[in-house]
């Protein structure tokens, strides 16, 4: 399916940002084309060459951008280096892609100086990444812009605690959907940016719960009994916790809606993606695009994640004299 959010719709997101909690900022298409006209193309280019170096990076530059904005905002906070910085956070397991972000810097350094922000390399990445997925076609467009007339700043904190509240996926739904809430988003963005899951892999470390532990010794009655005997084969008690599987089964490589069927059917393989077939709101939600009459009068699954996607990387930016333009994005200035 294609990302092809209009540019009106975008908008139309953008301005009832207002009316989020903590989202503050307005998007503004082209920032850097006067003060670094090559910016978005070396930025394409890194990560197009990552991707082709490794198929798994498109997934992993997608969830560094939710890492990044669900810590005190989309401001390259969780790039910092040092024992205490917020990367070591057990909320952040996992999480990779940063020599990626840092390739990219270098190359906008030497293009134009102390211009672009670690912040919003790694918001564009996350965009482009997606676009260059196997199934987009290739004028798929997808537009996260960027924030605020100043774009998104580089944040001046970086500690283990602070990423203390990431959601986890034993958590209930209730507090999954509230910290999507807290955020500013909808339970429409929560379910989407869920859906990020089509892509990528999960490490058996987080399925340990699901399987063997729900509670002593049993597994989540929510999984199709279908699907079990897979989940236990490839993650077998006390095996290796680092192997990965898909979190969409049978279509990890395509950027589709068959995340939402598989939660649907008790195929969804993460134990928070499969909880949201267990509340009233976030079912409809998932419904609303997998219902056999979705493509005569349903929403569009690829405009509407674009859409929640672009919301996300509003959340808590830093503009004006807020922070600073790393010169390295592991490092303060
Ligand atoms: C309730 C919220 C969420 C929870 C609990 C959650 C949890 C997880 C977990 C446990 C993994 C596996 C990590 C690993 O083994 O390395 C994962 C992977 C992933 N997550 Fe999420 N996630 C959530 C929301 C999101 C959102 C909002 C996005 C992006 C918009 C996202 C994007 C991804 C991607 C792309 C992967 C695959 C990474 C890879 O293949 O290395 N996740 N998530």
């Amino acid at each position: 399916m294609a990302l092809i959010p209009t540019l009106a719709a975008i908008f139309i997101a953008c301005t009832f940002m207002g009316s989020h909690n903590s989202v503050t900022a307005q998007l503004a298409f082209g920032f850097y084309s006067s003060t670094c006209p090559k910016a978005e193309q070396i930025v394409s280019s890194v990560v197009q060459q990552s991707v082709q170096a490794n198929s798994r990076m498109a997934a992993i530059l997608l969830r560094l951008h939710f890492h990044d904005c669900f810590v005190q905002g989309c401001d390259g906070s969780i790039l910092i280096e040092g024992d205490k910085a917020e990367k070591h956070a057990f909320g952040h397991q996992g999480v990779q892609g940063f020599d990626v972000i840092e390739t990219a810097k270098a190359q906008l350094e030497s293009e134009c100086r102390g211009v672009v922000s670690c912040a919003d390399i790694v918001a564009m990445a996350a965009r482009d990444a997606v676009a260059l997925d196997l199934i987009l076609p290739d004028d798929a467009e997808w537009r996260t812009g960027l924030s605020g007339s100043d774009g998104r700043r580089d944040g001046l904190t970086s500690t283990t605690s602070s990423a203390d509240d990431m959601p986890e996926v034993t958590e209930s739904i209730e507090q999954l959907k509230n910290k999507f809430i807290q955020k500013g988003l909808s339970v429409k963005d929560f379910v989407l940016l869920n859906a990020a899951h089509t892509i990528g892999t999960t490490a058996c470390f987080f399925m340990t719960n699901r399987l063997y532990n729900f509670p002593d010794g049993t597994s989540d009655p929510t999984i199709n009994p279908a699907f079990l005997p897979e989940l236990e084969a490839t993650c077998p008690k006390d095996g290796d916790v680092n192997v990965r599987l898909a979190a969409d089964r049978e279509s990890e490589l395509k950027f589709d809606d068959s995340i939402l069927r598989n939660i649907r059917n008790g195929f969804a393989v993460l134990e928070s993606d499969a909880k949201l077939y267990t509340d009233a709101e976030t079912i409809s939600v998932v419904d609303s695009y997998v219902s056999p009459l979705n493509f005569l009068t349903g929403p569009n699954f690829g405009a509407d994640f674009a859409e929640s996607m672009v919301n996300m990387g509003m959340i808590d930016v830093k503009t004006g004299s807020q922070g600073q333009i790393r010169r390295v994005c592991s490092a303060f200035n």
